[in-house]
């Protein structure tokens, strides 16, 4: 089966790309990676410690920027020549992606989702290299709770889990930003012949997620003595996967997948968010009641859920890390030891969520 050499690993500072990152470097040490990050309040190069430096360039930069990406993607351009093969993948996770800041001001997301992607695109059509965009299911939209009436204008015929035949239909401004950028993907490879491949994951945890998200943020409230925050009513459901097997289906996707073709990835692990607070405040000792309701984020999704069964099918894909009591307790005990990671985000964070009345 064909294997990158030298992969351009976009947003591999992020949560998922450096995950991604060193996943690869345990799994395949003969496939260099080159990094492109710009570092912004979500990326840290601390995440990437670790990773063998022959294995790794890393290159702070910004995927708007056409020159700095063509110097990279180009067979003469980074590292090439130094022992180092010429890029022949891009793998796409650089993104804004964060729902809250979305609401706030959409237009970094479609700077760098949309622009951002469009300048990597161009690159990878002139260097003829396999590109593999990393997606969500939130261009989905999001499905009625168990009980609740469907949306009225929705289908109601449409399954009660996404597939890769479900209608875009994004909610939020984030996601409409990576919906956009899916269409930018696939008219690539319609109009150009562009080898591409998308993958659209749900809701992901574990290591060096950012503390805005919804485990994290709990988790590092309560190490900090501050009580969690639940938005709404809490019933809102997601579908949670360990980061790991995202990584896993990622390369699955990269190596084996089709031309051309959309693969949903997802571990079957619907939980709402009241749920997951409850085990995060069981395993940390806290009271069941010991958390605040605040607002909820205009129009937020209710439930996602998603069907793997292409990418189980036709690519004998499966989630290894399906024990999700271990895994979250496994991440609790990741924030606790790692305490000088994240603590510097921790303030600013919640300052921002105090404005925005979360
Ligand atoms: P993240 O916010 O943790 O990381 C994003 C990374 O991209 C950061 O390192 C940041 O510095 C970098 N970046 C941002 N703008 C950039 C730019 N203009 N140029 C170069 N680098 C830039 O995000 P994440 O949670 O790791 O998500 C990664 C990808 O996976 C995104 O495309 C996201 O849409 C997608 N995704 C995330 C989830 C999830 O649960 N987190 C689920 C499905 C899909
Ligand atoms: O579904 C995939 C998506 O998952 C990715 O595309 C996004 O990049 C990623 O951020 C994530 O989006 P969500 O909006 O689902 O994740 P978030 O962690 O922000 O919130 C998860 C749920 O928890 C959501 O229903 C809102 C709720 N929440 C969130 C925070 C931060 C709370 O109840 N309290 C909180 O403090």
């Amino acid at each position: 089966p064909w294997r990158p050499r030298h992969i351009l690993v976009t947003g591999g500072a992020g949560f998922i790309g450096a995950n991604f990152v060193h996943w690869v470097a345990q799994h395949h040490p003969e496939t260099h990676m080159t990094v492109l990050d710009l570092l912004t309040y979500a990326g840290k190069r601390e995440s990437l410690e670790g990773v063998p430096n022959n294995q790794l360039t890393f290159v702070r930069g910004d995927i708007c920027d056409a020159a700095l990406v063509e110097s990279l993607a180009s067979p003469t351009g980074g590292m090439v020549g130094r022992g180092v093969p010429p890029v022949d993948a891009i793998v796409h996770f650089a993104a804004e992606s964060h729902n809250d800041n979305a609401i706030a001001d959409a237009t970094p997301f479609l700077r760098t989702n949309v622009l951002g992607t469009h300048v990597l695109l161009e690159a990878a059509r002139r260097h003829d290299l396999r590109f593999h965009h990393i997606s969500t299911d939130e261009v989905y939209g999001d499905l009625p709770l168990p009980g609740e009436s469907p949306d009225p204008d929705t289908d109601p015929s449409r399954a009660t889990r996404f597939t890769e035949e479900s209608p875009y239909r994004p909610s939020s401004p984030y996601a409409a930003s990576k919906a956009a950028a899916d269409h930018l993907v696939r008219a690539w490879h319609r109009t150009y012949g562009l080898r591409t491949t998308i993958s659209n994951c749900s809701n992901n945890y574990g290591p060096y997620q950012h503390v805005e998200k919804y485990i994290p943020r709990q988790i590092t409230n309560i190490l900090c003595g501050r009580r969690p925050r639940l938005y709404g009513d809490g019933r809102a459901i997601r579908d949670w996967i360990h980061v790991a097997d995202h990584c896993s289906a990622v390369w699955a996707i990269l190596t084996r997948g089709a031309i051309g073709e959309t693969y949903i990835v997802g571990a079957d692990g619907e939980r709402s968010n009241l749920e997951v607070l409850g085990g995060i405040l069981q395993v940390m000792g806290r009271p069941a009641d010991d958390f605040e309701h605040v607002t909820d984020r205009p129009g937020a999704d209710r439930r996602y859920a998603l069907a793997a069964t292409k990418l189980k099918r036709d690519l004998q894909w499966h989630p290894e890390h399906t024990d999700f009591a271990r895994g979250l307790e496994e991440t609790i005990r990741w924030y606790a030891d790692h305490e000088s990671w994240w603590r510097g985000d921790k303030e600013g964070t919640e300052r921002r969520y105090l404005r925005q009345g979360h």
